[in-house]
């Protein structure tokens, strides 16, 4: 195996299973822009310190370019020995311009190489990510901003609890994304860290300014320490828990969906576009794009549970098990991407009825509301909270509902009712009593909308 990188000390050759085993060329060539990104920056670095002349570092500069082009191109011819994108890359170098291009892996290794592809791929997913979840978040705020009106049970348990704006449900998962855009920051800072420079794990030999490396590829710093910059796939375990985080999100934000699509409860059609019949009932309409996105969720932290396996047992450095990183990393971020397009595509074009809505509202959902009736009084809560409870029962004891009961009747629970407590047999009225920053009522609603859309004016 003398034509490997690494094939100097080996006599015998490779078990062909073996070698399917060992690459990973399928799956990480899609790293190559990277891979050569690094590569331009590494070959300018040690020049500076002389291991290689100016017309050297041309010379690779002119094969890096030249493999790109074939790259973007969707030209460039993978081998059979190729093991993966920098194998590839290299072996590519060498064929174009000979054997200088054998000066470009000088005192670096496959171990600061890799970790230093994976974030700059990753750094540029993130903010692939980041930019479709905006766009799912202006469609929210704008349907929450437009369809303020709107009243909708609320529930807690499943079962009807408090009136509510339909923009408050919107704006409860915007809230949930916001946090999940927050949190992004943070994985970006942490990824945007260069270790190239580290080598196999002791570092660089020949004094390569390894700031100005990082800061030629566009790293807010350089690792700090060699043995841990080859082996932390720190960055990936966080992409993976963050994305099982938003994921959870929206899960729970199709669940919602699915249950208001019902035609039990029918306050939101779906579009034909997110929807899909049954092969044996012609009636149905499924909504498969919002269980796929509940679903896909499993797939996502099963991704990010069998990473942090992989490396729970890992000893010091760089160990051939990291490479199984990148399968999880490519695929949970595929999956996030078209969950973000599908929920994006779905929210855009549900259709809401409002009329549905307001007509799941029942009286029984101001209850709450006559315990503060009578609050406002001066009767301590917890007495309220029973009058208001012996109201309900003397209405389902009546047949009626608690609008009906007459004043009389109320009277016979507690003298403190009056002719006013009929300003909270009111739908709208109760959901505008909740105006406190962060409640249900209109004032609330708009304040939400004012800070989301600041928050989303300055990332
Ligand atoms: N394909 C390898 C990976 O993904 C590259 C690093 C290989 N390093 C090594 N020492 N064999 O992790």
């Amino acid at each position: 195996d003398k034509k490997k990188l690494w094939g100097g000390r080996f006599t015998g050759k490779i078990d062909p299973v073996m070698e399917k085993f060992n690459a990973s060329i399928h799956y990480d060539k899609r790293m190559w822009k990277a891979d050569i990104m690094g590569s331009q920056a590494y070959v300018k670095t040690i020049q500076k310190v002389g291991l290689v002349n100016e017309a050297e570092m041309n010379l690779i500069l002119d094969g890096l370019e030249k493999i790109s082009l074939e790259w973007s191109a969707g030209e460039f011819q993978l081998k059979p020995e190729d093991e993966d994108i920098h194998t590839a890359n290299e072996r590519r170098l060498k064929e174009l311009i000979g054997p200088v291009g054998g000066k470009l892996h000088t005192g670096r290794s496959r171990n600061d190489q890799v970790a230093t592809d994976m974030r700059l791929w990753l750094r540029d997913a993130l903010d692939e990510l980041k930019g479709n979840i905006t766009g799912f978040l202006r469609v929210m705020i704008d349907r929450a901003r437009e369809e303020i009106e709107c009243l909708m049970p609320g529930y807690t348990h499943m079962q009807r609890a408090q009136p509510i704006r339909w923009s408050h449900w919107l704006l409860s998962y915007a809230w949930m994304l916001k946090r999940d855009l927050e949190r992004l920051s943070g994985v970006i800072k942490r990824v945007n860290i260069c270790p190239l420079g580290s080598g196999a794990l002791a570092g660089n030999p020949f004094g390569v300014d390894r700031t100005q490396l990082a800061k030629d590829m566009f790293f807010s710093d350089a690792t700090g320490n060699s043995l841990d910059a080859v082996s932390d796939r720190d960055f990936v375990v966080e992409f993976l828990m963050w994305g099982t985080l938003i994921s959870t999100h929206l899960s729970r934000w199709a669940e919602d969906l699915i249950i208001y699509s019902t035609k039990e409860f029918g306050f939101v059609t779906l579009s034909d576009a997110y929807s899909t019949g049954s092969s044996l009932m012609p009636q149905k309409k499924n909504s498969d794009s919002l269980e796929l996105i509940r679903g896909k969720t499993g797939r996502v932290f099963g991704r990010c549970c069998g990473f942090v396996m992989t490396l729970k047992g890992i000893p010091s450095t760089y160990n051939k098990d990291l490479q199984e990183d990148k399968e999880a990393m490519f695929d949970v971020y595929d999956t996030l991407l078209s969950v973000l397009q599908v929920a994006t595509g779905v929210i855009s074009t549900l259709q809401i009825h409002p009329d549905k809505m307001m007509g799941a509202l029942s009286p029984d959902m101001l209850a709450t509301d006559v315990a503060y009736y009578l609050v406002q009084k001066g009767i301590p809560f917890r007495e309220a909270h029973g009058l208001s409870g012996q109201c309900v029962a003397l209405a389902e004891k009546n047949g009626c509902q608690l609008p009906e009961l007459t004043l009389q009747d109320l009277k016979s629970v507690s003298p403190l009712f009056d002719e006013d407590i009929s300003s909270v047999w009111n739908y709208e009225h109760s959901v505008e009593r909740y105006s406190v920053y962060g409640g249900t009522g209109k004032p609330s609603i708009l304040k939400q909308i004012e800070n989301l859309q600041s928050y989303l004016a300055q990332e």
